[in-house]
């Protein structure tokens, strides 16, 4: 299926994070366990005498419904009152900060946006209106409901203001920098109302940390939105470690009324759905380190299901934005890299910055892009990877298709089950919803039946997943998650006999 624009654009939010990621080595060899199977795969299941059930577009869209619907209420906020926000602010208004405005306004709630630069302010409120206006042009909105939207988006460069100080909550999408986002929080602290919500839509930072100065931190909590944030469904709440029951109950009733898709999740690097896309990430850079090239691993990834291949999704977001986040976690530099990073898998990718080639928007990155938007083949880039082996000390070797696809997925599948396992996410289900409403891996299009938790089929697949794993190289069955242990060891001490 040829990826349209609007699933391409879908994908960028969560691709944004996990570029940033690819840096993060694993901590030697990992489990490659999971759910999720494919066309490839069911080529594998058959040789194990074994198939795939293919779900049902409604069974599948009634499956996601349930979940979102248990993701939004989780137990251990039952009973507990949200706050009621009736007035909202924004800090920063690029492109998150700007799209989270939209939403407030498109959700009946007046918002306030601050920058500290007039031009951003300009260019945002310019930006929101004409997305209204050309929604009613195509008679998606009535021109009174852009009249309204628009009225109720208020702009200040000054951060102690009127609106500020009466606001019900605050949500700060300011540079990803950790000095930034905490002076940022130092001013509101001191701006703020005591019953004010504070929240920051950090895509990597520890909210902890991000909070860490702030008098009330049990009105703290992380509200990632995804990008573009008027568009995107998915909202991961944060929780931090001093967030209130209520504090989390306001941030997820006001996901729902901002209709969004709110999943609650642990504080960690990624959360949950960036977290996930990390390993996947890192595991084709790995790839192209090993023998394999940019096309090859996208082709089989996009044969498999995917939108598009991981390399050509990095190309979109663009690469500069993980190296940044690399270079300022210490990881571009092997000296300053922290000594438990693993294996590091953005060396090719930061080369390709170095260069200039920061993607679709340097018309270069993994790939050339002088003639437009369709990914071409790059000599130089493969000169370079292959280079990069023998800098590594890396004998390059075929790689299969079938090796790519199990690497990429299974890894992909196996960190779901760590999230769950670390209690960032509560249930595979939540893992699912991440899934389907932030990491663009809709049931009614997809040709795999993803998303790819699905509990009740998990016997038959665990034995169909450990045995191509396990053929495959016995390393990365070798330290599979706590929730997978039983099964996983079980399967692997067969298929080794
Ligand atoms: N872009 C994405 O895909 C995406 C997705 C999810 C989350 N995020 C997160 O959202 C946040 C913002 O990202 P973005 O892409 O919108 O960035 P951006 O660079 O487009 O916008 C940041 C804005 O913050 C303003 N700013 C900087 N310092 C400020 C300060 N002290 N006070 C007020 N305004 C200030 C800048 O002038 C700029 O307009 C980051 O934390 C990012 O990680 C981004």
């Amino acid at each position: 299926m040829a990826p349209s624009h609007e699933r391409w654009s879908l994908s960028v939010s969560i691709a944004r994070a996990w570029l940033a990621a690819v840096g993060r080595g694993s901590r030697g060899a990992r489990g490659t366990v999971g759910l999720a199977v494919g066309r490839r795969l069911s080529a594998a299941a058959a040789a194990n005498g074994w198939m795939p059930p293919r779900e049902d577009k409604d069974a599948m869209k009634s499956r996601l419904a349930q979940a979102q619907k248990a993701a939004a209420a989780p137990p251990q906020l039952a009973g507990v009152k949200p706050r009621p926000v009736q007035s909202a602010a924004v800090i920063g208004s690029g492109t998150m900060g700007a799209g989270i405005a939209m939403c407030f306004a498109e959700a009946g709630i007046p918002v306030a946006l601050h920058d500290t630069s007039q031009e951003a302010l300009d260019r945002a409120l310019a930006s929101m209106r004409k997305t209204w206006e050309s929604a009613a042009k195509k008679e998606r909105i009535s021109p009174q409901d852009a009249l309204d939207f628009s009225a109720r988006v208020s702009a200040e460069t000054r951060l102690d203001n009127d609106s500020m100080r009466a606001t019900d909550l605050v949500v700060e999408a300011v540079f990803e920098n950790m000095a930034v986002k905490k002076g940022v929080f130092a001013e509101l602290d001191k701006v703020c109302k005591e019953s004010a919500t504070l929240a920051t839509n950090t895509s990597t930072l520890n909210v902890d940390e991000i909070f860490a100065d702030v008098r009330n931190k049990h009105m703290a909590v992380g509200m990632h939105f995804f990008s573009p944030a008027n568009v995107m469904p998915l909202l991961e709440n944060i929780k931090g470690a001093h967030s209130s029951p209520e504090t989390l109950a306001t941030a997820m009733a006001l996901g729902v009324k901002l209709r969004k898709v709110p999943v609650l999740a642990g504080n960690c690097f990624g959360f949950i759905g960036n977290r996930m896309f990390e390993v996947y990430a890192r595991e084709a850079m790995f790839l192209l380190e090993e023998g394999a090239l940019p096309h090859q691993i996208d082709a089989a990834l996009a044969a498999w299901g995917m939108a598009m291949g991981p390399l050509a999704v990095g190309d979109l977001a663009g690469l500069d934005i993980g190296y940044s986040i690399r270079k300022e976690q210490g990881l571009t530099d092997p000296k300053t890299r922290p000594a438990d990073t693993g294996r590091y898998g953005g060396t090719v990718p930061d080369k390709l910055v170095l260069l200039g080639r920061s993607g679709q928007k340097t018309k270069k990155g993994f790939y050339d892009y002088s003639a437009g938007r369709t990914p071409e083949r790059d000599p130089s880039v493969e000169d370079l990877i292959i280079q990069t082996s023998k800098e590594l000390g890396i004998t390059r070797r075929e790689i299969s298709e079938q090796e790519i696809i199990e690497r990429c997925v299974f890894g992909l599948i196996n960190e779901g089950f760590k999230i769950v396992d670390d209690g960032i996410a509560a249930a595979t289900s939540d893992i699912d919803v991440v899934y389907a409403a932030g990491c663009e891996l809709p049931p009614a299009v997809a040709p795999v039946p993803i998303p790819p938790f699905r509990p009740a089929d998990s016997d038959t697949l665990w034995r169909l997943q450990i045995s191509g794993t396990a053929r495959g190289s016995d390393s990365r069955c070798s330290l599979p998650t706590r929730l997978a242990r039983s099964k996983c060891w079980k399967a692997c001490e067969n298929t080794r006999k």
